[in-house]
């Protein structure tokens, strides 16, 4: 991999005040475990304290409005996430397109308004396991990244693609090492025809889906696997660190 494996906390609806002390105990961890770039992405409320706490981890947003400003009640704009302290703002999770109907169109809006505001993405994808029964994963995944990838010039400073089987999500079930590789190959494959090699390979492909410090180091050490998007297991320091102490080996080997 051309850059350090990337470990991201996905807070989801989780996360108080009191959930500080788990961010600033992750922010003094990573200090040690330099092999891996660590970030989180918490609950909008949380992403000021935490940026302000936070010295060596970055800071992310879970969504943003594809609109500028305006008269969006209850909404949160890339511009007013960056202004709060984030780096980056997860779009296209599969809990965002199934509880709020998020669409292609919708995420690409999104993604432009995100990178006007000099946020980098990470793009989730991913398919149900209806698809996958049917064999269909593959060409699911690839069509859902052909309608969002950026028409950028520097994909590989500002975009990140996570592979989160729907089913995998929370559920304590990860996809096999082998339908892993075959799934990041695949994307590698239409990076490298969307962008170019060169800056394809600084693109990271995340695979997200129930990844705990049990399983994280087989799944860091499948080769086009360039980190992982983790939720449950980030929300205690304890689990999530010991995904980044493997990432942190994994890369060492
Ligand atoms: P999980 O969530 O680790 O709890 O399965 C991953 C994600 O949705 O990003």
């Amino acid at each position: 991999m051309a850059e350090r494996p990337y470990i991201v906390g996905n807070w989801k609806m989780n996360g108080t005040r009191a959930m500080l002390s788990e961010a600033r105990a992750i922010d003094r961890a990573a200090q040690r475990y330099m092999r891996a770039e660590v970030a989180i992405a918490p609950p909008y409320t949380l992403i000021h304290a935490v940026h302000r706490e936070a010295e060596q981890i970055g800071i992310g947003a879970q969504d943003c409005h594809a609109g500028e400003d305006g008269a969006h009640t209850g909404d949160i704009s890339a511009t007013m996430v960056a202004d709060a302290g984030a780096k980056f703002v997860i779009l296209g999770h599969s809990e965002r397109r199934a509880d709020h109907k998020e669409s292609n169109a919708l995420i690409n809006d999104k993604i432009a308004s995100a990178l006007d505001a000099g946020l980098r993405i990470i793009l989730c994808c991913g398919e149900s396991l209806e698809t996958r029964e049917k064999g269909g994963a593959e060409e699911f995944v690839l069509k859902q990244l052909k309608a969002s990838l950026p028409r950028i010039d520097d994909a590989g400073e500002r975009l990140t693609v996570a592979y989160e089987p729907v089913w995998a999500i929370g559920t304590g079930k990860t996809a096999t090492t082998k339908d892993i590789e075959a799934m990041h190959n695949a994307i590698r494959g239409l990076l490298d025809d969307t962008y170019g090699k060169e800056q394809s390979e600084n693109v990271r492909i995340l695979y997200g889906g129930s990844v705990k410090p049990d399983n994280a180091r087989e799944i860091l050490s499948i080769a086009e696997v360039g980190g992982a998007l983790v939720g449950g297991a980030s929300l205690s320091a304890e689990s999530f660190l010991g995904i980044v102490v493997a990432a942190s080996e994994t890369e060492e080997a």
